[in-house]
């Protein structure tokens, strides 16, 4: 049975979404974050997920399409990662699967228990409306996994945040077992906005922005920008320096890397419309032309 005991240890590749080492020092566990760079396109490989295995681990994090980067894993690079875990009986799996519905070009969505059944019994799989549906305020989440675990999730829920309300469950029902058909045209807009991001972003001195997979956020390399100063003479050490000096002197906010354990980097969000984006990244292209 999968509980998190002091000294157990999560695996959790990085650049990560910010809640999950928190979730994991919560449970009484400790967080082991593996850095995924640029080079495989903030993917991890399985010769990654090898070396971070020990007796100690106790779970896998894994999130595909990525908050913060939009990479999404193809069945090959994931049946990969899972035939490394197959060789590790003691370690779960917890896929977080928010943004399965959100993946662009020929990307094909995958899931490691679907990939690999050896993994069922020890796979946490978890989704939300938040994403696909846009019903973020709603608070739906949902999880499939070994009845053991999903009861022992249910007792600790209970007794903490007890249940969603009922509206927003019969809500996430209708969103969920309703038609589906305008998650089509939802990809082609999100696929443009991508497109433009990317495009405008590669075009800034300094920045190289690989293309995501999938999600809705692009997660730019700044390392061109560090070491230089802005005109008003602020050093742009890292990218925390970088996102303030931005934010103070265009008025774009982006969340810089560091908050996602991968540096130097920023994240933007591209749920937003076409001329925000285009304005933003026109705005972000001048701010680093001006950096000397
Ligand atoms: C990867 C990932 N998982 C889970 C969530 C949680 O979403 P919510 O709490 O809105 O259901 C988010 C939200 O940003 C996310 O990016």
């Amino acid at each position: 049975m999968a509980t998190c005991n002091p000294g157990d240890e999560v695996i959790i590749p990085a650049p990560y979404w910010v809640s999950y080492p928190d979730m994991v020092l919560l449970a009484g566990g400790t967080p082991v974050t593996v850095e995924c760079g640029i080079e495989t396109q903030f993917k991890l490989t399985p010769e990654q997920l090898e070396a971070a295995i020990t007796p100690k681990t106790k779970w896998f994090i894994f999130n595909s399409p990525s908050n913060p980067t939009g990479a999404g894993y193809t069945r090959a690079e994931l049946k990969a990662l899972t035939d490394v875990l197959m060789r590790h009986p003691h370690v779960w799996v917890m896929t977080d699967d928010m943004y399965e519905h959100l993946v662009f070009d020929d990307f094909e969505f995958c899931t490691p228990a679907e990939v690999e059944p050896g993994l069922y019994d020890r796979t946490l799989t978890c989704n939300g409306v938040s994403k696909a549906y846009a019903m973020t305020g709603w608070r739906i989440g949902y999880a499939a996994g070994p009845v053991a675990l999903i009861k022992a999730m249910g007792t600790i829920q209970s007794q903490s945040t007890s249940n969603p309300c009922s509206v927003s469950q019969y809500a996430a029902l209708e969103a969920l077992s309703g038609p589906q058909d305008f998650l089509a045209d939802w990809r082609m807009v999100f696929q443009r906005r991508r497109d433009l991001v990317v495009g405008m972003l590669n075009e800034a001195k300094g920045i190289r922005c690989p293309k995501p997979e999938g999600a809705f956020y692009v997660y730019p390399d700044i390392a061109g920008c560090i070491g230089k100063a802005t005109p008003a003479g602020t050093l742009i050490s890292n990218d925390e320096v970088f996102a303030t000096a931005l934010l103070e002197e265009t008025g774009v906010a982006v969340v810089f890397g560091a908050a996602f354990g991968l540096s130097p980097n920023f994240r933007i969000s591209y749920a937003t419309s076409d001329e925000v984006l285009r304005e933003a990244c026109s705005r972000i292209q001048r701010f680093c032309a001006t950096l000397v």
